[in-house]
């Protein structure tokens, strides 16, 4: 098969991609490795920008989410005693949407055959080969039988783990990461949240977070050590210690329920560049992670997609090469910024095994400064509601 543009990957940014190339007429084939169900069933992000939000009304996919969408002015963080809130529309004229990685993605996922996106769902040995050349080629196999693809550019959209990024000889790139001594165990459940705005709580027993996905669904996370696992939580302990670190206020609102699903997810910082080898192209997590305080990942997977998009549709449409040949610098000026936040805050909201009374008595006192400090609020509220593309 023959195609302009072979897509790995159908999370977010594989999707997104596609159906922005196909609303230009740009060709392109997405080739994913597990079943659309099994990408559904993953829990991840649940808060959306601005720039995310544009990019699904720019294809006409905002109707479900402008409906059941919720539009947050504001988030709180706290400090085991009180809420400090950050007024992110009062400081930045700007919002952000609740609306869970699964609804976006879902919405895309069931506007692909429709639009003629042709997604490979169940691909497997993927591998990429001739990726310096002018014409590369995808391998995978599917249902006993071995298929090929030729494309002028392949997109890897395959996350942390995928082929993609690995398809680059170590000495073309480099890699930078910090890996975090804890996780993030998660629970979602058919229950109302605790309060109207999300709480990222650093008690000193640790970090929490109260989150939602609409009025009657709420998802919460706490950190636990990497040797821990969801056996280690059955739900009442996780309801217990959720109601400890979240502070006393928040504690008297939750409303307790059965978990619909519960996980542990590692924290990590990675960014590997450049974003382009050859005819390859990486974007979204394939090239880059965050942990997941301040809620930046599939943010910035959008706007790599934003500004991918941009490229090939130059490429193709314009015969214009050079906003392609420069993809890869204008994705990392924003991805450094969005991992310097996302890593200041994990820094700020978590307690570190290293960490003493000192560096203890320093995170209270940032959150102090912060809590009066409209330059601290508003230095916070503009990376949360996303930098400008
Ligand atoms: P993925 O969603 O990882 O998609 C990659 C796809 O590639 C997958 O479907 C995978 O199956 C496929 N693939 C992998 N290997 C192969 C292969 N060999 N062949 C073919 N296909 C392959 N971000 C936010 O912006 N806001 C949040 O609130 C937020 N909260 C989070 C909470 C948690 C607990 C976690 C874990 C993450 C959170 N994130 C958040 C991050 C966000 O989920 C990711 O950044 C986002 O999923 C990245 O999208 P992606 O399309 O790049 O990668
Ligand atoms: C959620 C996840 C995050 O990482 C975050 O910062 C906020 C909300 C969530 O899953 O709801």
């Amino acid at each position: 098969v023959k195609t302009q543009v072979a897509i790995v990957g159908a999370g977010p940014a594989g999707l997104l991609l596609a159906h922005l190339l196909k609303a230009e007429g740009i060709d392109c084939i997405v080739i994913e490795r597990v079943s659309g169900d099994y990408v559904l069933g993953r829990i991840r992000a649940g808060v959306l920008e601005q720039v995310t939000i544009d990019l699904m009304a720019r294809l006409g996919l905002d109707s479900r989410m402008k409906a059941e969408g919720l539009y947050h002015e504001g988030f709180n963080l706290a400090d085991g005693r009180r809420l400090i809130h950050i007024d992110i529309a009062g400081l930045t004229g700007k919002r952000v949407m609740v609306y869970g990685q699964t609804e976006l993605t879902r919405d895309l996922m069931d506007a692909a055959s429709p639009r003629g996106v042709e997604v490979i769902y169940e691909a497997a040995n993927v591998a990429l080969h001739d990726i310096e050349t002018d014409a590369p080629h995808i391998t995978y196999s599917k249902d006993g039988l071995n298929h090929r693809i030729d494309a002028r550019f392949i997109c890897g959209c395959d996350g942390f783990h995928g082929p993609s990024r690995q398809a680059i000889p170590k000495s073309a790139g480099k890699a930078y990461e910090r890996v975090y001594p804890f996780g993030w165990l998660g629970i979602l459940a058919d229950v109302p949240p605790c309060e109207a705005e999300l709480i990222y709580a650093n008690h000193e027993r640790g970090f929490a977070l109260a989150s939602m996905r609409s009025p009657t669904r709420s998802r919460y996370y706490i950190d636990v050590p990497l040797s821990e696992t969801v056996d280690d939580w059955p739900d009442e302990k996780l309801w217990d210690e959720l109601a400890i670190r979240l502070g006393p206020d928040a504690a008297a609102h939750i409303t307790r329920g059965p978990a619909l699903e519960k996980s542990v997810a590692p924290l990590r910082s990675f960014v590997f560049e450049p974003m382009r080898y050859g005819s390859l192209m990486l974007a979204g997590d394939a090239a880059h992670i965050v942990p997941p305080t301040g809620a930046k990942g599939l943010n910035l997977a959008a706007s790599d997609v934003a500004y991918l998009s941009d490229g090939l549709i130059a490429y193709f449409n314009k015969q214009d090469s050079a906003p392609l040949a420069s993809y890869s610098e204008k994705a990392l000026a924003r991805v450094w910024k969005s991992e310097r936040f996302s890593w200041s805050l994990t820094r700020l909201m978590h307690r570190f095994p290293e960490d003493g009374s000192f560096e203890r008595a320093m995170q209270v006192a940032e959150l102090d400064y912060i809590a009066s400090s409209k330059a601290a609020q508003t230095a916070i509220a503009e990376n949360y509601v996303g930098l400008p593309l």
